[in-house]
Parts: C-alpha cells; structure tokens; sequence
C-alpha cells in the first residue's frame, strides 16, 4: 500500500475511533441524563408503557440530543470522506481478497437469479448506504460497521480459551439445547460472524448457512476457507424459501434476523424453520424484544426508528407463543440473553440492545 493509502486508513481509524469514543459517552453521560429526566418527570411510575415515557420526555434537550446523537453518530459512521462506505470504495483493490475470494467448490452457492424481498430494498438497514447486499463491498462495510455496534466484542475468555463474545456465547447455549444435532442450518448468517462461532462449537456437525447478500456470504465463505473450516455450506437464499432439505436439521438458529423482516416474513421463516426440521429439534433464535422496564422499551423503540430498523417494533408487537405454534412448534420460551457476565445489571445504567433468545421445538 502507498504511503498515501496508509495515511488515509490512518486517518479512517482515527476518526472512527473518535466516533466510538463519542457513542461510549452518548450510551453512558447521554443515556444518564435521559434517565434523570423521565424520572425527574415522573415518567417511569406504575402503568407507563415506551409510548407515555416518550411523550412525558420528548420536548426535553437530553431527549433530543440524545435522540440526534444516536442517529448522527450512526450516519457518520458510514459517510462522509472518512465514513465506512467511501474509504471501501477508495481501497477497493486493497480487499480483494474479501470482496472477491477464490474459493473452493461447493463452499459458497450464489444464485445470481434470486429476487430479494421488497422490504430488504426499500430500507438502508442500519443507514449503511446501499444496505449490505448493493454494492461488493456491502458485506465488508457490513464487518466494519458492526465492529462496535453490538457492544462488547470480547468479555473474556472461555472455557476452550477462546476469545468469549456474544456470538460464543449463544453458540455454547446451541450447545445445550442441542447437543448432538449433526445437520444446522443459520438463517440469516451475514458475513459468518453467528456461524463461525457455532462451527468451532460443533466441530461434528454440518452446516448450512443462509442468507439473501452475495457480499456477506462472499466474506463469510473466505473467512470460514481461511479459518480452515470446511464443514459449513454457504447459501444465498431466502430464509423463508431456503431450498434445503425437509426433516433434516437437528437445529435451526438465526441470529438478528427477526427484526429485521416484517411480521409475514417472520412467519413464513417459522414455516420454514419447521420444515426443515426433525420432529423435537431446535429453533433458537437470539433477537431483541423490548424489555419490561418501560423506560428501556422506549430506548428500544427509538432504537429500531432511529437506526433504520422498522421492524423492531412489528417484531414486539407480534404474540411469538401464538405465531410458534402455529407454525407447528411447542415448548416455546422467550429469555434475556447476557451477552457478557452481568450484562443484564448494566441495562438501566448504559444503553444495551436488549437481547433475547426465543426458543421453541418442533412438535
Ligand atoms: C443483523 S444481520 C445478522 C448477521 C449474523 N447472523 C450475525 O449475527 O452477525 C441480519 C442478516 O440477515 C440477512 N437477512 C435479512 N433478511 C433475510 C432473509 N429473508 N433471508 C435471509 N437472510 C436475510 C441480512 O442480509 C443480514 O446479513
């Protein structure tokens, strides 16, 4: 790389850094001062719900900074000279190797023919320009993005010794629920950061990962071909239509991917998670529903507006027991997820997206 090249991704990290930095102070000082002032007006009392915090707080300027803030920093993020998408685009040939891997046969199945979903166009998920599936660095941009979006990345070691994050530490919960399952399928895999994790946690199983970006599964088929894994299958498909075996799959997990797809397409994944599993095996999808603290659902629910994710608040409002078993399957619960040891403490004191594991078995 020239030295004007190294310069630039110098000043990249520099300004994302600031970025970060500038989102720690807004999810903790910011999400502070919020606080106080829902409860200095007594907004948080018996019979509130997201939508009456909201009123009781929304002419104040801790909710309008911090509101700003959550979609500027965002937006910043990605645009502008040293945002996410520009710098890709500038130093394209320097990811050649992501955007465009030489890959063995059989590991990645791309279907050029495929016609993504009207709701997966229509909206700039996460404000990432062009969305993760527009333009070939879309899955890149994706990776980058996410670098500090879901909060912790490492929270330590496990027992394996490996680096312990969220995604370890639903693919250890995989484990439980499904000990043995030999075939699984991860719908909605993105660039491989849910399925790598559940590999190396299933070092006998084959997998299946799904997803409707060719730029995601391009750098997750190369991450998963340089990592030496060999047993995942990649798959752009619809997780609703994935053309995958009937009664195969001994587990079928997703990882944020409910939210982010209106409730008849949830549905129809339901229909077929079911299909494609064997009677009593395990759907076990890690999500975000609104906490029952009124004040956290309102953060929640400013999340999902904010962000570019509207089907945050469809997935809320949706009766997941019901739709479950409707879709054929039975001992359905819904559970906080930690994403690191004492995560759930910290939710009135920092922002955190509240995450859940639903659960279910095949009837
Ligand atoms: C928030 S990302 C999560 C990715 C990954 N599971 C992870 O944990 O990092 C959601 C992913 O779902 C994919 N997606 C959205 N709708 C989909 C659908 N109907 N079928 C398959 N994938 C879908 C998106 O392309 C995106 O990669």
């Amino acid at each position: 790389m020239a030295e004007h090249g190294r310069a630039d991704r110098r000043e990249f990290e520099a300004y994302q850094a600031f970025l970060a930095d500038a989102k720690a102070i807004w999810a903790t000082e910011l999400f502070g001062d919020l606080k106080r002032t829902a409860e200095e007006r007594q907004a948080i009392g018996p019979g509130a719900s997201a939508a009456s915090v909201a009123d009781a707080v929304a002419d104040h300027p801790a909710a309008r900074t911090f509101a700003f803030l959550e979609r500027r920093l965002q937006a910043l993020k990605y645009t502008g000279r040293l945002g996410i998408v520009p710098f890709l685009q500038r130093h394209r040939a320097d990811h050649a190797e992501e955007i465009a891997p030489d890959l063995p046969d059989g590991l990645l199945g791309l279907d050029p023919e495929l016609k993504l979903p009207a709701y997966y166009c229509d909206v700039d998920v996460h404000q990432q320009p062009g969305g993760v599936w527009r333009e070939d660095i879309g899955g890149l941009s994706y990776a980058y993005g996410a670098r500090g979006t879901t909060g912790r990345q490492v929270t330590g070691a496990d027992g394996r010794g490996r680096a312990q994050t969220l995604h370890t530490r639903f693919a250890d919960l995989l484990g439980e629920a499904a000990p043995d399952p030999g075939r699984i399928a991860d719908l909605g895999c993105g660039y491989g950061k849910s399925t790598l994790p559940i590999a190396e946690a299933f070092p006998d199983a084959t997998i299946d990962a799904v997803d409707l970006s060719a730029p995601c599964l391009r750098l997750a088929a190369r991450t998963a071909f340089a990592g030496g894994i060999d047993d995942v299958r990649f798959h752009q498909a619809d997780a609703a239509a994935t053309g995958l075996a009937a009664s195969a799959y001994g587990l079928v997990t997703s990882t944020m991917l409910l939210h982010e797809m209106p409730p008849s397409h949830v549905r129809a994944v339901f229909a077929e998670a079911r299909r494609l599993l064997a009677p009593g095996a395990a759907f076990m999808n890690l999500d975000f529903l609104p906490p029952d603290d009124p004040f956290l659902a309102f953060i929640h629910a400013g999340h999902g507006e904010r962000n570019n994710e509207p089907w945050m608040a469809t997935l809320a409002r949706m009766d997941l027991p019901t739709e479950l078993a409707a879709a054929g399957f039975r001992d359905v619960t819904i559970a906080p997820f930690e994403e690191f040891d004492g995560a759930l403490a910290t939710a009135g004191r920092r922002w955190r997206l509240p995450f859940t594991v639903i659960a279910a078995r095949a009837a």
